[in-house]
């Protein structure tokens, strides 16, 4: 691709892609000015957006100390103490990517020798602008950057709902939805390490009211980082409310030496005037072009062992739970935490981690043995790991006592089991060492399928033996850039395994990793209804590809709801359906609904894992039923989920209407998953048209608590 630079360029640049727009106004020896953000416009029409005064006339990268007087994207402090940026448009390039365009424009300082370069890489059937920028000095000293947001945008006012996702451990990707008023409102998370739990670095603008589903203008921004973030809406006196978001710059104040580049991570906007369900589905396209890893490949369906016989892993439970797996028709076993520890063997969780060599009393004839019996058995096998940490109990400490993070002088502060630290990842030391737990496993044992990588401890100990003193500030961001680091080495050998990124639950849940990751565990809560509510939320801005959704054992282990095992797939089969409990539980009936419920997923994995996703009805509107359903991208073929969330006598559960069918065509419908002791419902093997299963909807006989149903449509040919 050849870097055009032009000499001179278009002061009104105008950057788009199939349906939307963003206009910049880059004047030479000017500051850079946001003009536009939204439906498409053409070239012809960008002095109509001064002309109708929606150009805002604001700064598109608010920097501290000149020209801005409201909040700032940007302040540092020059080596001469000097504390403001004058920044103004030197230059600009424009490049054509396969995908779209990316642009890119050079403001300089008007005084210091500092330069900002503000990207934009537009992405073009996604309806993607993905913008970011990079800081380069040639002060004699280090600059310090105080305050270093990777972009800003204005959001006219009107009548502006903002919705994000809040939660906590077992509860996470919480929806809420709320106007947006005067005053700040922050997003935030400094766990350090995950920073999932509690909130989520994305958010929609709904700007035409109260957020709905598909209709309304709605802009969406997602900030790509792993580590802490903040996402501020400041909404002052003036027309606009002031978004930015960027990594959190709280104790992470960074010295850039001369000539060292300062790139921050991207946020990636869409815009859709289809309302949520417009946006969430071109960050759902976006993701499986390249934001989540392996995004266009069909998951496996896979047992993971962990509530089934939590740490007491031993090489008979293992080989009878592939067994009993593969006999239900599964695809993938997956050995979760418990199997490793020499000196220190995993009992409890206040051992061992680091010790990544198998424990040889829990399996005498090592992982070998097992991969074998899983190909003997025709499935996969994965395995669990939690590189980035250790317990101070462990063979890892005794002999690298200093890769742990800790402050000199300090009492540890120790985490889960009352003995687990986490590895210092700015120490290019401790990056090999990670690297190298995964490919001396992939190394000794190349058929392992699968790797689920936890992270279940915080960043308590705010000091590296690795970094200078004048640097501890930059720990909670390098770290972030030494897991990247090994991620990038991991791919870059081992392209094809499947890697899950798992917090602590959901704590990983990020498009900061999620490049280097398959899929995501949603929750450690695998309570069916609560997922629903969980589920909901993450779908927002992820695609059910990377969703990993378990059918687990009845009560549920986490809030000890018992569900029927139907609702339990039900739910499960709306994303990468697995299975984790001990299958020597179940009854024979359970044995066999569950190998149909397999079958059928089967049937319907590529419309979910790849189809467009269309939400119905909401369970957080509380109206006692929630429904969504996937569509093939040829509208050939869809899937219909729908849950009943309340049950009472005499309950009128509203006729639901589908979405994004084609309205010509006729679908016949079928009833899957139906008990072994019930007979399918009213509307089984039925034709509609899609017009009417969109505009009159259907009736759902649901009749039970917990009542659940599942519909393949599939277009006909000659129906009349
Ligand atoms: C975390 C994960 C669980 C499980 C345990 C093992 O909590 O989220 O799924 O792997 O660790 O210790």
């Amino acid at each position: 691709m050849a870097l055009t630079q032009a000499a001179t360029w278009e002061r009104e640049l105008l950057i788009s892609t199939r349906n939307t727009s963003l206009m910049l106004t880059a004047g030479e020896g000017e500051p850079l000015k946001f003009a536009y953000y939204g439906d498409r416009i053409e070239a012809c029409e960008r002095n109509r957006v001064h002309d109708a005064w929606i150009g805002l006339n604001k700064d598109a990268y608010p920097v501290f100390g000149t020209t801005c007087n409201f909040a700032h994207a940007m302040q540092v402090t020059h080596a001469d103490g000097n504390m403001t940026l004058d920044l103004a448009v030197s230059d600009v390039s424009r490049e054509s990517t396969e995908r779209g365009e990316h642009v890119s424009i050079l403001l300089k300082d008007r005084k210091y020798p500092f330069e900002l370069t503000a990207h934009y890489n537009a992405l073009y059937d996604e309806d993607i602008i993905e913008s970011w920028i990079e800081v380069v000095h040639r002060e004699k000293k280090p600059v310090v950057l105080y305050r270093f947001d990777s972009s800003y945008m204005p959001i006219r006012r009107g009548d502006v709902w903002v919705s994000h996702l809040h939660g906590a451990w077992t509860a996470e990707t919480m929806l809420t939805s709320e106007p947006l008023n005067n005053g700040l409102l922050e997003i935030r998370n400094t766990d350090g390490a995950r920073n999932a739990h509690y909130a989520h670095p994305e958010l929609m603008f709904s700007l035409d009211g109260c957020p709905s589903e598909n209709s309304g203008r709605v802009i969406g921004a997602v900030l790509c980082w792993s580590g802490n973030y903040s996402l501020r809406v400041d909404s002052d006196n003036s027309q606009v409310h002031h978004f930015f978001a960027g990594m959190c710059s709280e104790a992470s104040y960074y010295k850039l030496a001369q000539g060292e580049s300062f790139v921050t991570p991207k946020v990636a906007y869409t815009y859709s005037d289809r309302g949520l369900g417009g946006a969430s589905r071109n960050f759902h396209r976006w993701a499986r072009n390249g934001m989540v890893h392996g995004g266009d490949k069909q998951r496996d369906i896979l047992l993971n062992s962990w509530e089934g016989v939590y740490l007491d892993v031993n090489e008979a439970d293992m080989v009878q739970m592939m067994e009993d797996f593969a006999q239900m028709g599964g695809e993938l076993f997956v050995m979760d935490d418990g199997w490793f520890g020499d000196k220190y063997p995993r009992k409890k969780d206040n051992t061992s981690l680091g010790d990544w060599v198998v424990d040889n009393n829990k399996l005498p004839q090592g992982i070998n043995y097992l991969i074998e019996k899983a190909h003997e058995n025709g499935i996969k096998f994965g395995i669990w790991i939690e590189p980035e940490a250790t317990n101070c109990v462990s063979e890892l400490m005794e002999k690298h006592p200093d890769w742990a993070l800790q402050v000199d002088g300090r009492k540890v502060r120790y985490g889960r089991g009352g003995t687990q630290m986490l590895l210092d990842m700015t120490n290019p030391d401790v990056q090999d060492f990670v690297f190298g737990v995964v490919d001396d496993l992939l190394t000794q044992y190349p058929d392992i399928a699968y790797i689920k990588w936890d992270a279940n401890v915080e960043l308590f100990n705010y000091g590296s033996t690795y970094l200078p003193q004048d640097k501890q500030s930059h720990i909670y961001i390098d770290y972030h850039r030494g897991l990247e680091k090994v991620l990038q080495r991991i791919r870059a050998k081992y392209p094809d395994v499947v890697l899950q990124a798992c917090g602590g639950g959901g704590g990983r849940a990020g498009y900061g990793v999620m490049p280097y990751y398959d899929e995501f565990w949603v929750s450690d809560n695998t309570d069916a209804v609560q997922r629903i509510y969980m589920q909901w939320g993450a779908s927002y801005f992820y695609p059910s590809i990377a969703m990993a959704q378990h059918v687990s054992a009845s009560p549920n282990h986490q809030t000890g709801r018992s569900v029927p095992l139907k609702f339990r797939f039900d739910v499960a089969m709306t994303g990468r359906l697995g299975m984790e409990l001990q299958p020597k539980d179940m009854t024979a009936e359970e044995l066999e609904f569950s190998k149909r419920a397999i079958a059928d997923y089967k049937l319907i994995r590529p419309i979910v894992q790849l189809g467009e996703q269309y939400r119905l009805v909401s369970p957080y509107d509380k109206k006692g039923v929630a429904s969504l359903m996937y569509v093939s991208s040829d509208t050939s073929q869809a899937v219909f989920f729908a849950y009943k969330m309340e049950h009472f006598t005499n309950m009128n559960v509203q006729r639901v209407r589908m979405d994004g069918l084609d309205a010509d065509k006729t679908y016949k419908i079928t009833e899957l998953n139906v008990p072994l002791d019930k007979q399918p419902c009213h509307l089984n093997g039925k034709v509609f048209t899609g017009r009417m299963l969109m505009n009159t909807g259907i009736e759902l006989a649901l009749n039970s608590e917990y009542a659940s149903r599942v519909f393949l449509l599939e277009a006909q040919q000659d129906y009349k």
